[in-house]
């Protein structure tokens, strides 16, 4: 854990303005309140009388419920909102609908949209932390942050890794937070697609660009695969399943070529058989449920750094605020 950095940041909303020791900072936290989910009693008092919104505009079941267990795992006051059961479907604007809730005094709001950029917005004009939890095509923060996370606890290291990642990159969020995050950690990143879902400046993304599955899987340490987001495509991208499956799906046969200790990932929901076969999705090099665990702890990571920067003061194990703020001194770790 590096102790003597400390986090200032109101808002994540992103992983492009984080450096690298920020990145290790959420990533040395989480470290920490990953032994909470082994504790009978899974929840620890750093985030007393501190108020969470969750704002989703679009379905989520991982980050949502991550972020929701996270919460309640340290104790704040957290409160859902969704799109369809607010007044947005009475016409008030998205604005409208955020400053009423910042009137009610949260600490910190997470929202999900489908709009990129909404939450930088968000975080103009409110008071409260704002957290990133996904905008359209755009970065998916905590996402990468628990990918660096299984990596890094897989791995030993995310420098000097080579991790290809594979599937429809140009509609994938996870995509463009998860290349600017492994640069800034020094890993060598392969994104491999077709064509017809590739992003036309995809070599301005910060990877080497294959559109050929079997040479971007060549000795991988790390394969990411992605899902093949339907719902954005405004027209037919692949003539067939069965036919994206051929070319761009991971079977055995085709992760033969990686390392021998690969491990293979994926962010969620997977589509098996379109671009994962459901054997190497439940087979011994699948990490994907780790991800899924270690998402919790990242959350909670980024909810105790964020709350800590707002009030300037860290959260004792009794619920009260130091006087001197440190991330690394093991306040959050006590037992309610
Ligand atoms: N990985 C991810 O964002 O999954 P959800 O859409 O279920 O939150």
């Amino acid at each position: 854990m590096n102790e003597t950095l400390r986090w200032t940041r109101k808002d994540l909303l992103g992983i492009a303005p984080l450096d690298a020791p920020e990145i290790e900072l959420i990533l040395d936290t989480a470290e920490s309140f990953l032994e909470v989910a082994e504790r009978p009693i899974k929840k620890v008092p750093t985030l007393r009388g501190k108020g969470v919104i969750n704002l989703f505009f679009e379905p989520s079941t991982r980050t949502r419920s991550s972020f929701e267990l996270a919460e309640k795992r340290l104790s704040a006051d957290s409160m859902n909102v969704s799109a369809s059961t607010s007044a947005l479907v009475k016409g008030e604007s998205l604005l409208d609908t955020a400053t009423n809730l910042q009137a009610m005094s949260p600490d910190l709001i997470i929202i999900r949209h489908q709009h990129p950029g909404v939450p930088h917005m968000l975080a103009k004009r409110l008071e409260a932390g704002v957290i990133n939890a996904g905008d359209g095509a755009h970065e998916h923060p905590t996402q990468a942050l628990l990918d660096a996370l299984t990596i890094r606890r897989n791995k030993g290291r995310i420098k000097g890794l080579r991790v290809a990642i594979i599937g429809d990159i140009e509609h994938s969020r996870v995509v463009r937070s998860n290349i600017q995050l492994l640069n800034k950690l020094g890993a060598e990143v392969t994104i491999a697609g077709p064509r017809s879902m590739m992003p036309a400046a995809a070599h301005a993304l910060g990877a080497t660009v294959s559109y050929d599955l079997d040479e971007a899987l060549e000795g991988r340490d790390v394969v990411m695969m992605l899902r093949t987001q339907l719902e954005r495509h405004k027209r037919s991208l692949v003539p067939s399943v069965r036919e994206y499956f051929k070319l761009f799906g991971l079977t055995h046969a085709r992760l033969a070529r990686a390392a021998d200790d690969v491990i293979v990932m994926h962010p969620g929901p997977m589509n098996r058989g379109t671009e994962i076969a459901s054997d190497v999705a439940d087979g011994p090099a699948s990490v994907i449920l780790e991800q899924v665990a270690n998402g919790v702890a990242v959350r909670m990571a980024v909810l105790y750094l964020l709350s800590t920067a707002a009030t300037g003061a860290a959260p004792t194990a009794a619920g009260q605020s130091d006087k001197e703020p440190h991330a690394g001194d093991g306040a959050h770790r006590g037992e309610s």
